[in-house]
C-alpha cells in the first residue's frame, strides 16, 4: 500500500538538517535554557499591545516604518539603512537568502548559535564552520584563512551565544580591516545591552562607514520580547532593500510593532533591569568558579560551563532539582542568568553535582 505522502519528494537534504532545539519548557520547573529574561512586560508596553490587539482584523502596516524610523532615531542612521524581521532569526535568513547564490559560503565560528548551520543549509548555501579558540572565543585569524572566493557571509556572534565571550574592538577592527570586499560581516549582537566592557565594540559605529558590515539586533533578550518576534538588521542601503525584498510579507505583526516601539519608550527601565543581571552573572560565575568550575568570562545573560560528555548528566542534574538548563551534549551546557532566588537555587544544584 502506498504511503499518504507517495509521489511528494521532499528535499533530500533535509534528512541531513539538524533540529533547531529549543530551550524545554518544563510546568513546575525554573527555565534557564532559552537566554529569556525573567522580567514580564512593563505596564505601558501591556497597554501598547491591549490597544494594538484591538486592530488585529487588519493587516500590519508591512513595511514597518514607524518602528523602522523609531530604531533608526535610536541608532541615529538613516532608516533606508534598517530592516525588520520575525526575531533576528528571521533577519539571519533573511540576510543568507539575499546575498547567497547556492553553494556560497556561510561562514560562522562553532560553537556559536545554533540556527546558524540551519539556515544556511535552508537557504542552499554551503557552510564553512571555524572552531572557537581553545578559549572558547572566535578565532578570528583562522576565520580570516579560511575565506575563500565562494565564502559570501560571516557571522560573528559578539557576545557568542552559547559561551557569552567576546571579541574586542582592536581584533575586530583588524579582521574587519583584512575581509575581502565581496564578503559580508554580520555582526550578530543579541545580547549587546548585557555587555560591560568598554573594549567590547558598538557594531553600529564600526557599521557607519564601513560597506560590507551589517549589525543584527533582537527585542527579544534584553527588550523582554522573545514571545513577540522582532529583530533587525542595520546595513548598507542597497543590502537593505535586499533585506526587504525577501522577507516574508507581514511577518512582523501590528502588535509586535506596536511593542517594540512601546519598548524603546520604556528603554530606560529596561537596561536598568539588564543592569541587574550583569550584577547576577557575576556573582554566578564568581559561585561556579569558587565551586571549582571552568567558567568563561561571559558579557551575555548566560554562563558557559564546557563539561564535555558531562553536559547531558549536569542538565538530568538540574532537571531533577526543578531547573531547565540547555545542554549541548559533547561540549558543555548554557545557564541563563535569572531572578537571585532562581540564580541560588541554581547555584545549589551546581555545587551538588
Ligand atoms: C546569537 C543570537 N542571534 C539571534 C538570536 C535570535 O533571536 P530572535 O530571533 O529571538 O530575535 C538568538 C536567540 O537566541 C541568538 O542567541
Amino acid at each position: 500500500m502506498s504511503s499518504p505522502s507517495a509521489g511528494v519528494n521532499t528535499r533530500a537534504d533535509l534528512d541531513s538538517l539538524p533540529n533547531y532545539v529549543p530551550g524545554r519548557s518544563v510546568p513546575g520547573a525554573i527555565k534557564l535554557a532559552s537566554n529569556e529574561v525573567p522580567g514580564g512586560p512593563l505596564p505601558s508596553v501591556r497597554k501598547a499591545i491591549m490597544e494594538a490587539a484591538t486592530q488585529i482584523n487588519r493587516y500590519p502596516d508591512m513595511g514597518a516604518t514607524a518602528l523602522i524610523e523609531r530604531i533608526a532615531g535610536e541608532l541615529d542612521v538613516p532608516a533606508e539603512r534598517i530592516s525588520v524581521g520575525c526575531g533576528s532569526v528571521s533577519v539571519c535568513l533573511q540576510l543568507i537568502q539575499a546575498i547567497c547564490d547556492p553553494q556560497d559560503e556561510v561562514m560562522y565560528a562553532w560553537r556559536s548559535f545554533e540556527a546558524y548551520p540551519i539556515l544556511s543549509q535552508v537557504a542552499g548555501a554551503a557552510q564553512a564552520p571555524v572552531p572557537l579558540g581553545s578559549d572558547h572565543r572566535h578565532d578570528l585569524d583562522a576565520m580570516l584563512a579560511a575565506i575563500t572566493p565562494r565564502t559570501r557571509v560571516v557571522f560573528v556572534c559578539n557576545p557568542n551565544n552559547p559561551t557569552g565571550t567576546v571579541v574586542r574592538r582592536a581584533e575586530l577592527e583588524r579582521f574587519l580591516d583584512a575581509v575581502p570586499p565581496h564578503v559580508l560581516v554580520a555582526l550578530d549582537e543579541a545580547y549587546v545591552e548585557f555587555v560591560a566592557d568598554s573594549d567590547v565594540p558598538d557594531g553600529v559605529e564600526l557599521a557607519r562607514t564601513r560597506s560590507n558590515v551589517v549589525v543584527l539586533r533582537t527585542f527579544s533578550k534584553a527588550y523582554g520580547m522573545a514571545g513577540l518576534r522582532v529583530g533587525y538588521a542595520y546595513a548598507p542601503a542597497h543590502v537593505t532593500a535586499a533585506l526587504r525584498k525577501v522577507v516574508v510579507p507581514f511577518s512582523v505583526n501590528g502588535i509586535a510593532q506596536s511593542a517594540a516601539i512601546a519598548s524603546l519608550d520604556a528603554k530606560a527601565e529596561l537596561l536598568e533591569r539588564c543592569a541587574e543581571i550583569v550584577a547576577e552573572r557575576g556573582r554566578v560565575r564568581d559561585a561556579l568558579l569558587e565551586a571549582g568550575f571552568e567558567v568563561p568570562e561571559t558579557q551575555a545573560n548566560f554562563v558557559w560551563l564546557p563539561l564535555g560528555d558531562r553536559a547531558a548528566a549536569f542538565a538530568e542534574h538540574a532537571l531533577e532539582r526543578k531547573l531547565v538548563v540547555r545542554p549541548f551534549q559533547g561540549d558543555g551546557v548554557r545557564v541563563t542568568i535569572g531572578t537571585p532566588e532562581e540564580n541560588d537555587q541554581f547555584l545549589e544544584a551546581a555545587r551538588s553535582f
